[in-house]
């Protein structure tokens, strides 16, 4: 038996998405910038694609350019938005908890003169509106933040915040919605933001595809020179398969969301109440304010590294958070911001379900996950006591 509890890293290309890509990588492989009848068939399902995702965002397709995912999308909005402003101003203002898509993009900036806020978050890593405004200054060109968190799946106020941002004239506002896309209610006029970054793996379509709305009108200076695709937004030959796999996955995502969502809390609720009923062990992240199929804790007196590969050792694949830092070693920056002490942020643990998780595989990880646990536990509290590990020789 295996388990797959980690669907905020990533999850399976849906079928059907598979299906309508497959010809554009096998008979219809034609370039969009052509003109001749291969071409045209490989631009129509482009536009197709850009319009159905469009539709389904409540955007007009000239707003939407793919991208190669969400990293991407989040660094064309970030250097695109504030390079065009630089004249205006140079502060930019983001929130402790980003993804390193949009952490490491504002640093960099720092390099060429940019001045970076992160305001700071709660316990349960939700930022505080009032904060938010007093960060911004009339030198602030560009705000921006995550919608939902990735580690602890904790989801931010997004309309207050919004609404505090816009009591300032001419500062823009990137929303990283790669994680709440797949699960929240999303129309781009509602939101009131001026750019969109979004991630197809995330909701079921293929790597390596993305997608950034730019609200008309919004001053954008391109980071990738060389044609004229994507309206001289982002140039190079567009990945036509990918594309249509993304919009045709969001399409059946919106469908099908408040069913899946509902599924997800259940197996999520089930896992939750195996894992919380265990000695050391708390949730992280808001308990109610939070994405439908993500549950996050961490275990007292263990590594959450530790435990993953023992879950994997058994079948169980989770992660300690963010699958992008696994392996580094180092304390998640959003257990750190949400004020753990970095003993505590290393007993961290995710588990998140997705549309496709069965219960077979819930329950599997909750016969699997408890004794694991147990096991890392009273290793660590042993060798705590004997650093040298001479009792468990014994
Ligand atoms: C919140 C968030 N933003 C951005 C990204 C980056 O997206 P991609 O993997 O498509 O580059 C991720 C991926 O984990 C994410 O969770």
């Amino acid at each position: 038996m295996s388990a797959y509890l980690d669907h905020a890293a990533t999850t399976p290309l849906r079928p059907e998405a598979l299906d309508a890509m497959l010809p554009l990588l096998t008979a219809d492989f034609g370039n969009p910038s052509s003109a001749h009848a291969p071409g045209r068939r490989a631009r129509a399902a482009l536009d197709d694609a850009r319009a159905r995702f469009a539709a389904a965002i409540g955007a007009q397709p000239r707003e939407i350019v793919f991208t190669s995912g969400g990293t991407e999308a989040s660094n064309l909005a970030i250097k695109g938005a504030a390079w065009a402003a630089k004249t205006r101003g140079h502060r930019l203002v983001t929130t402790a908890v980003e993804h390193h898509a949009t952490l490491d993009t504002v640093h960099f900036l720092e390099k060429f003169g940019f001045e970076v806020t992160e305001v700071g978050v709660d316990r349960y890593g939700r930022v505080d509106p009032e904060h938010l405004a007093a960060a911004i200054t009339d030198r602030t060109t560009l705000v921006s933040i995550i919608w939902a968190n990735n580690e602890v799946g904790t989801i931010l106020p997004v309309a207050e915040l919004v609404r505090r941002v816009r009591e300032h004239k001419g500062v823009l506002v990137h929303l990283d919605a790669v994680q709440a896309a797949p699960y929240l209610d999303l129309d781009v006029e509602q939101l009131g933001v001026d750019l969109i970054s979004f991630s197809a793996h995330k909701f079921e379509g293929p790597k390596g595809v993305g997608a950034l709305w730019i609200r008309q009108g919004t001053a954008l200076l391109p980071q990738v020179q060389g044609g004229s695709q994507e309206r001289y937004r982002r140039a190079g030959t567009e990945n036509v398969a990918g594309a249509v796999g993304l919009a045709l996955a969001y399409e059946l995502n919106r469908r099908e969301r408040l069913a899946t969502i509902r599924r997800l809390r259940r197996l999520r609720d089930r896992l939750k109440e195996t894992l919380l009923g265990l000695p050391g062990v708390e949730l992280t992240g808001h308990p109610r304010e939070r994405l439908p199929g993500h549950l996050s804790v961490i275990v007292r007196d263990a590594e959450g590294d530790a435990i993953a590969l023992a879950l994997d050792l058994e079948g169980t694949a989770c992660s300690t958070g963010s699958a992008c830092t696994t392996g580094s070693h180092e304390v998640s920056h959003v257990l750190t911001a949400m004020g753990y002490p970095d003993d505590e942020a290393r007993g961290a643990l995710r588990l998140t379900v997705g549309r496709v998780t069965t219960d077979a595989e819930v329950d599997e990880a909750r016969v699997v996950a408890p004794r694991i646990i147990e096991q890392h536990r009273v290793g660590a509290a042993a060798l705590a006591v004997d650093p040298l590990g001479e009792r468990l020789r014994a």
